[in-house]
C-alpha cells in the first residue's frame, strides 16, 4: 500500500494520523515528541513539557544523556546487530557483568539478556520451572509483570491488562500482598500466602514466587521488610525459588542497584529492564549460577536479545547505577521528592497516602480521607490539567487513583519546582468545588 507522505507535523495532524493508522488498543496521550533532554520534552508544536513519567521508569538517567548517546552512535557505526547465538561480541558480556553486579548477595551469579521486562519475566519462569522440575508459580495481589501471555497471567489487574484475552497461562496461583493503607497487613498477607500452600497447591509443586519489592503498576506499594523476609523464609523452607521483579523498582530508582537489597534478601533470580538500557530496549535475568546454567544450550535466547547498540547504552547506564556517588545522589533525590509530596499532602485532604521507596514515589488520592473512596476520575482530570499546563503525569494503582512520580533522576531543582507547582495546582483544581 502506498503511504501518504508530507502530513503537516503538528499535534492535530499527527493525532488524526494516529487515529487512522495506529491500533486503538495502544493507550496514548496526545503529545508528540520532537526532541527531549534531561527531564524536559519539546513537542512538535514547540511546547515544552516537564516529564514526571520518564518512559514509565525507563529514563532514570534522563532523556538523551550525553554518554549514552555517544556510546549508541559509536556502536551503531561499528555494527548494529549480530544475533548473539551466531556471532558473539564483548558488549553482551560487559552488559551481563554489570547486570550481575546489580544482583544482591554473595553469588556466584550469572545472567542472560533479553528485550523487554515481560520477556525477562517469561525467562525467569522458564528457568525456575526447568531447574526445579516443578510447574506452579505464585504471584501476588497488585502485582504487574508484563503483557505477554505469562506476564498478563501473573498480573493482578484485569482492566486493562487481561480482560477478554484469556485463557491465561496455567499453574499460576495468587496470594495476597500487604497494602497497609487499605488495611492489608504483613501478617494478613503472610497468612494468605501460607494458606495458598495449604488450600491450593502443595509447596512441593511450586517452582517459584514472583514479587516486586515496590509494586509499580499496582500503585507504588512498597512491600514491608517483614513480608519480603517472611516470604523468602517460607520459600527456603520448601525449596521454592524467589524471583524479585526489579523491572520498575531496580536500576537505582530506590537508590540502590536492586530494590530488594533494602530488605537484606538475596533472591534466587531477578528480572531487569526499563532504566537498565538508559533509554534503549534491553532486559535480562540474573540469578544463582547453577540455575542460570540449568537449561540446556539453545533453550533460551532470541534474535534481538542483547542487541549490541542496546548493550552499549546499558553499559553506560549501569556503570552509573553501580557508582556509589550516584547512589548517594539518588538517595538525596528521593528524600527531596518525598518532602515535596509530603508538603502537598499536608495541604490537600484528597491526598490519602504518600508512599514508595527512594525516588519511586506516588500519592494515592481519595474522595474522603475517612472512607478512602478512590478518586480515579479526579486523577484523570489532574493528568489532563497538568498536561495542558506543561507537565506529563500518569496514574497507576489497582483503583487507578495513584499518581506516580518517576521523573528522571537528573531533574534540576527548577524542573522540580515547576513540575510540583503544576501538580499541586492541577490537583487543587481537579477537586475544587466538590
Ligand atoms: C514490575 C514490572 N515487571 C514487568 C514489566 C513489563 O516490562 P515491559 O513493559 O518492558 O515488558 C513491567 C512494566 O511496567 C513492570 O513494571
Amino acid at each position: 500500500m502506498a503511504i501518504d507522505q508530507g502530513i503537516g507535523i503538528n499535534t492535530a495532524a499527527l493525532q488524526a494520523e494516529r487515529e487512522r493508522w495506529v491500533s486503538a488498543s495502544v493507550y496514548t496521550q496526545p503529545i508528540f515528541a520532537d526532541h527531549a533532554h534531561g527531564a524536559r520534552i519539546t513537542d512538535v508544536d514547540g511546547r515544552e513539557f516537564i516529564d514526571f513519567v520518564g518512559g514509565i521508569g525507563s529514563l532514570n538517567c534522563g532523556h538523551t544523556p550525553e554518554a549514552v548517546v555517544t556510546a549508541v552512535q559509536e556502536q551503531a557505526a561499528r555494527y548494529m546487530h549480530q544475533m548473539y547465538s551466531v556471532v558473539q561480541y564483548e558488549g553482551y558480556i560487559e552488559a551481563v557483568k554489570r547486570m550481575v553486579a546489580c544482583h544482591p548477595g554473595e553469588g556466584p551469579f550469572k545472567g542472560l539478556l533479553l528485550n523487554s521486562g515481560a520477556e525477562a519475566v517469561e525467562n525467569a519462569v522458564k528457568i525456575a520451572r526447568y531447574a526445579t522440575n516443578r510447574d506452579a508459580i505464585i504471584c501476588f495481589d497488585q502485582g504487574f509483570h508484563g503483557r505477554t501471555l505469562m506476564g498478563m497471567s501473573l498480573t493482578s489487574k484485569p482492566m486493562p491488562y487481561k480482560k477478554g484475552m484469556g485463557p491465561y497461562a496455567t499453574e499460576i496461583y495468587r496470594a495476597p500482598a500487604p497494602y497497609l493503607y487499605r488495611g492489608i497487613t504483613t501478617d494478613d498477607a503472610l497468612a494468605g500466602f501460607r494458606k495458598v500452600l495449604k488450600s491450593q497447591i502443595d509447596p512441593s509443586q511450586v517452582a517459584a514466587i514472583i514479587l516486586e519489592p515496590v509494586q509499580g503498576e499496582g500503585g507504588f506499594v512498597p512491600m514491608p521488610a517483614e513480608f519480603i523476609r517472611g516470604v523468602h523464609e517460607i520459600c527456603q523452607e520448601h525449596g521454592i525459588l524467589y524471583i524479585s521483579d526489579e523491572v520498575q523498582a531496580g536500576m537505582g530508582r530506590t537508590g540502590t542497584p536492586s530494590a530488594i537489597e533494602h530488605f537484606g534478601v538475596s533472591p534466587d533470580l531477578a528480572t531487569w529492564a526499563k532504566s537498565m538500557g538508559g533509554g534503549m530496549p534491553i532486559s535480562g535475568v540474573t540469578g544463582r549460577a547453577d540455575l542460570l546454567d540449568a537449561v540446556h544450550p539453545g533453550g533460551l535466547g532470541g534474535t534481538f536479545c542483547g542487541n549490541p547498540v542496546s548493550c552499549a547504552a546499558a553499559i553506560v547506564a549501569m556503570d552509573q547505577v553501580l557508582d556509589p556517588a550516584y547512589q548517594e545522589q539518588a538517595k538525596a533525590f528521593g528524600d527531596d521528592l518525598r518532602a515535596r509530596l509530603d508538603a502537598i499532602a499536608s495541604r490537600h485532604e484528597a491526598v490519602g497516602d504518600v508512599r514508595g521507596l527512594g525516588a519511586m514515589l506516588a500519592i494515592e488520592l481519595v474522595k474522603d480521607r475517612d472512607t478512602k473512596e478512590p478518586a480515579a476520575e479526579e486523577v484523570g482530570r489532574i493528568v489532563t490539567l497538568a498536561r495542558e499546563r506543561g507537565l506529563i503525569l500518569m496514574g497507576s494503582g489497582l483503583y487507578g487513583n495513584a499518581i506516580r512520580v518517576l521523573v528522571p533522576m537528573v531533574a534540576t531543582q527548577e524542573d522540580l519546582d515547576e513540575g510540583f507547582a503544576i501538580l499541586e495546582e492541577s490537583l487543587a483544581d481537579a477537586f475544587a468545588g466538590r
